[in-house]
């Protein structure tokens, strides 16, 4: 099977990339490195240095013809996207509708794209379910949810089979810690550099953190999987910023300062995610304890530094 992998260079496209070489697969990588690194791509992988809002797309998918397209690629951070909302949607929902155009010209058999939990804005209940209201609260959320409208109306239209799948919060190894995206690993740099940790509000806002291989095999569910459908994944568990913390205590044997500051407007105070629909239908369920999840982000991390400081 031939599979191109769209922002493969970045934090959770390198390990799809991973997991699809581990099966014996075939893969390409498209990426424009505007927050992926190079050498999160393995050696021997076809690498195209392409942003996917552009017409040279083509000629990836006339070169390889694709089987399988994993679309990762986006604009990522929410904060940008209430300030650069034209962009934002030029990218995620734009570059989505190119890839799109592209899958149904080449006979694309599976879509698999990275939507998020960005898309459900508020919470009305919780756990969320795949059938609670789309209302998001920031222009990334309303790009990611209007590529998903630009690939059921492709299924409608063109057959094109597609799996979407919303994620929650992702945290792991290769995570871009100067991101907004990612707290765990903005707190895990400062938890081993012994740096105080800023928390907006009292840190019992929660939050679904789901380890990035257990998103990883979820996309291979997904290519696989011969229904079209729209799939949280998640854990399902609500772990709170100060859960966060002591975890962090524990796994690194320190005692943290924390800075509490007051909570900041628009900030989601809870939120996780049911992933049932995922167990039945793809038979996938995330396989990493928080607490080894987090083990590991922190030696990757402790690795990092450790190279630094040699070189
Ligand atoms: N990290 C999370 O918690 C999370 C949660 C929900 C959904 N997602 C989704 O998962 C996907 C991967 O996100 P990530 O956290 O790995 O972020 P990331 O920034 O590490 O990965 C995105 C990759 O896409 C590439 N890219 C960006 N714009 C591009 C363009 N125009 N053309 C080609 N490549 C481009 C970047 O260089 C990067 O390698 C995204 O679609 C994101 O919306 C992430």
């Amino acid at each position: 099977m031939k599979v191109l992998v769209t922002g493969g260079a970045g934090f959770i496209g390198s390990f799809i990339v991973e997991e699809v070489m581990d099966r014996g697969w075939e893969v390409i990588v498209v990426d424009d490195l505007s927050t992926g690194n190079l050498s999160f791509v393995p050696e021997g992988v076809s690498f195209y240095n392409v942003d996917i809002c552009s017409p040279s797309l083509e000629h990836v998918f006339l070169l390889h013809n694709p089987d399988v397209v994993i679309h990762q690629a986006a604009q990522v951070s929410v904060e940008f996207s209430n300030h650069h909302p034209l962009k934002d949607c030029e990218i995620n929902a734009l570059g989505t509708l190119n890839i799109l155009k592209l899958c149904a010209k080449y006979n694309v058999s599976k879509l698999v794209y990275a939507s998020s939990a960005a898309v459900y804005g508020m919470a009305k209940e919780v756990p969320l379910t795949e059938e609670h209201n789309v209302l998001p609260i920031s222009f990334y959320g309303l790009s990611k949810y209007t590529a998903e409208q630009y690939i059921h109306l492709y299924h409608k239209l063109y057959g094109l089979s597609y799996t979407i799948l919303r994620y929650s919060n992702v945290y792991g190894m290769r995570q871009n810690m100067h991101s907004e995206a990612g707290v765990v690993s903005i707190f895990v740099n400062k938890a081993i550099n012994n740096q105080t940790l800023t928390v907006y509000g009292d840190g019992s806002q929660t939050r679904d953190f789901i380890f990035v291989r257990d998103i990883a095999k979820a996309n291979i569910q997904a290519a696989q999987y011969s229904g079209s459908e729209t799939f949280n994944i998640s854990t399902n568990q609500p772990i709170s910023l100060n859960d966060l913390i002591v975890e962090l205590q524990k796994s690194t044997n320190h005692l943290l300062e924390i800075d509490y500051k007051s909570a900041r407007t628009g900030d989601i105070k809870d939120s996780y995610l049911s992933y049932e629909l995922a167990n039945h239908l793809l038979e996938w369920e995330p396989q990493t304890s928080f607490e080894s999840g987090i083990k590991e982000t922190i030696a990757y991390y402790q690795s990092l530094v450790k190279i630094e400081k040699f070189v």
